[in-house]
């Protein structure tokens, strides 16, 4: 387990019936995991709950007169040099009114009715983050990516990296990106084509774009017309990007896998599992069936895409039959290779207070059972190439005399005996051999020249 969330103080003040009180422990308990413990008194808290009762109408005005009252502590606060303290409305005033809340009080930072509790955490952040971006001038992510982007490039090789987009809007209920690395933010097009010239220019022949959300890149016409304006490059010959959430897999960016040879036949597409209860839980926003069928949708566009995935087995409530249903998924995607998680609890994730935490030993054999057939998948993948000839992207010297390693367009690794001028070239190889990680073959020139 990782480090303990930082503590922060929460108040919680409940007005009404049974309903809220017990709605108020829910509160406090879904935002425990984020590090906030209660607090009896509003001074000093960093948190401030109403939840609220609208049964009568004096019951609205009291909860107007104590926004006044915890605007005013605020203000206090701040002019002695305290923390900003983030103040939510609940209950049943915020069903009714909702954001006319925030009109007739603007010190309110959030609104929420009863159904929106457990997003709280997702709120929250949202909130947090919104008033960063309005106060501090501290995340400059452009400043940020221009010292980035150096330690991104391997001198001299053949292929890059190229950061174009950072962030995350999903919040995955297990994940901490969304709530540590911020909102989804997109280099401008421009920038990242002058990047990728110079990249060109200094021998580069493949780029991977890179972002926690690459297929959620906001320039004009979205990734599709960023990898188009890239592949115009002169000498840049093959473009890849990772990480993709299918929720942002638009129409264009799949037509582009069918018409744009520079872009490489391979997506990485986590899933994280098969069983819609625990897409559900882990806030996804897809189920296995939509899943299933954008990727025939992908492979109608390219039939000979590698699919990769990312898998969370044990994630907390998942039962056997939820595990059954993500080897299914597997057994009906056929992945080319994959990346499998055993579910681990990150404190500041709403997954991490759920209950039916799963044990650790039913997380192992998941794991075991799951890799095995994702192992037997990425096997005959490979095997399947024997045979055929491939372009290989040679990038450096191999392990053995006078061998030379490169990537074929599936990513698959592939070793041969070539000479050293090679480097940087894209060359047919024939693949004489196959094994879990890498392929083996022959220059098809020198097979001609027998
Ligand atoms: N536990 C296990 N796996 C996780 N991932 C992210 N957060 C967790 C977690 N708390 C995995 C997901 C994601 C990949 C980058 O890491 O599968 O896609
Ligand atoms: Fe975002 Fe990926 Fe984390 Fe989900 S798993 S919250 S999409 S970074």
């Amino acid at each position: 387990m990782s480090e303990p969330a930082p503590s922060k103080r929460l108040f919680i003040k409940t007005y009404g019936c049974q309903m809220n009180v017990y709605d108020s422990e829910r509160m406090a308990d879904v935002l425990s995991p984020l590090g906030y413990a209660i607090t009896d008194e509003p001074q000093g808290a960093d948190l401030v709950v109403l939840n609220t009762c609208h049964i009568r109408e004096k019951a609205t005005e009291k909860v107007y007169s104590e926004l006044g009252k915890l605007k005013e502590m605020r203000e206090e606060a701040l002019a002695q040099g305290g923390a900003r303290s983030t103040i939510v409305v609940a209950g049943c005033v915020a069903q009714a009114e909702g954001e006319e809340i925030m009109r007739r009080q603007p010190a309110v930072d959030l609104v929420v009715g009863p159904q929106a509790y457990h997003q709280l955490p997702e709120l929250i952040a949202r909130t947090h983050r919104a008033r960063g971006e309005r106060l501090s001038a501290d995340f400059a992510p452009e400043a940020k990516f221009d010292a980035l982007a150096p330690t991104a490039r391997k001198p001299g090789g053949v292929t890059a990296f190229l950061t174009v987009q950072e962030g995350c809007d999903k919040f995955c209920t297990f994940c901490v990106v969304p709530y540590t690395r911020g909102g989804e933010y997109s280099r401008p097009v421009e920038t990242v084509e002058a990047e990728a010239r110079e990249l060109a220019a200094q021998g580069v022949r493949e780029v991977t774009l890179l972002g926690q959300n690459v297929n959620a890149h906001a320039g004009e016409g979205g990734l599709a017309a960023l990898v188009r304006t890239l592949a115009r490059i002169e000498g840049l010959d093959r473009i890849r990007y990772t990480t993709s959430h299918p929720r942002d897999m638009d129409d264009a960016l799949i037509a582009a896998h069918g018409d744009l040879p520079e872009l490489m036949p391979y997506l990485h597409l986590p899933v994280q599992s098969g069983s819609d209860r625990i897409l559900k839980a882990m806030n996804r926003a897809h189920t296995a069936e939509s899943y299933v069928r954008l990727i025939e949708k992908i492979r109608a566009a390219r039939p000979d895409i590698a699919i990769s995935g990312d898998f969370i087995v044990g994630f907390p409530g998942e039962r056997d039959g939820d595990f059954e249903a993500t080897l299914s998924l597997v057994r009906e995607v056929g992945y080319a290779t994959a990346f499998t998680f055993k579910y681990s609890r990150r404190p500041g994730t709403p997954a991490a207070a759920m209950p039916g935490q799963v044990a650790e030993a039913v997380k192992d054999e998941r794991l075991a059972r799951l890799n095995a057939l994702l192992d037997e998948q990425a096997r005959a993948f490979n095997a399947a190439q024997v045979g055929k000839t491939l372009p290989v992207l040679f990038e450096r010297k191999g392990r053995h005399p006078g061998q030379l390693v490169g990537r074929s367009p599936y990513l698959q690794a592939v070793h041969a005996l070539a000479p050293d001028r090679m480097i940087g070239q894209i060359v047919p190889v024939r693949i004489e051999e196959a094994a879990r990680m890498s392929l083996g073959g022959v220059l098809a020139k020198e097979l001609e020249s027998v």
